[in-house]
């Protein structure tokens, strides 16, 4: 799937968001190496703390279901009443899970504002410093 298909699929996401708490509606959709596209959306809670972002939505079906190798994952989200959607960059957790399963050097994210607006990055430049595997094998060593 291309990028601008990868974008809309992930405004389509955003159409399914849980977010009676904060209002504000995210959609995710998460490119699989081998072609297979995932979606998310954020599921929140009323005790806050389960709330679940659409990124790692879409991270965590993938994964249930053995994908591992990942390339590329579009993000729009905003205030459910907003007329005018700004980029919605992913929370340090969702960067994190990020950091489990995507190359640290290629890996591409797409933020979006409108399905031809969009700011593209990859996993280096939104996790800089990144706490990786690799710190815990230098420990080992
Ligand atoms: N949210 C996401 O879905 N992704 C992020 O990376 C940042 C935050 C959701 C969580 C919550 O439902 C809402 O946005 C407001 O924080």
């Amino acid at each position: 799937m291309k990028r601008d298909e990868l974008i809309l699929t992930a405004f389509e996401a955003r159409k399914q968001a849980y977010a009676p708490y904060s209002r504000h509606k995210v959609g995710a959709a998460l490119l699989a190496e081998n072609g297979k596209v995932y979606t998310g959306c954020n599921i929140e809670n009323i005790a806050y703390g389960p709330t679940n972002c659409a990124e790692r939505t879409a991270f965590f079906k993938a994964v249930s279901e053995g994908e591992r190798k990942f390339s590329a994952i579009a993000v729009v989200g905003g205030h459910e009443k907003a007329k005018e959607l700004d980029y919605f960059p992913p929370c340090g957790i969702c960067r994190q899970v990020m950091m489990e399963f995507c190359d640290y050097n290629t890996f591409k994210i797409f933020l979006a504002k409108t399905p031809k607006e969009y700011k593209e990055y990859t996993l280096c430049e939104l996790q800089p410093v990144a706490f990786s595997s690799q710190i815990l094998q230098k420990e080992k060593r």
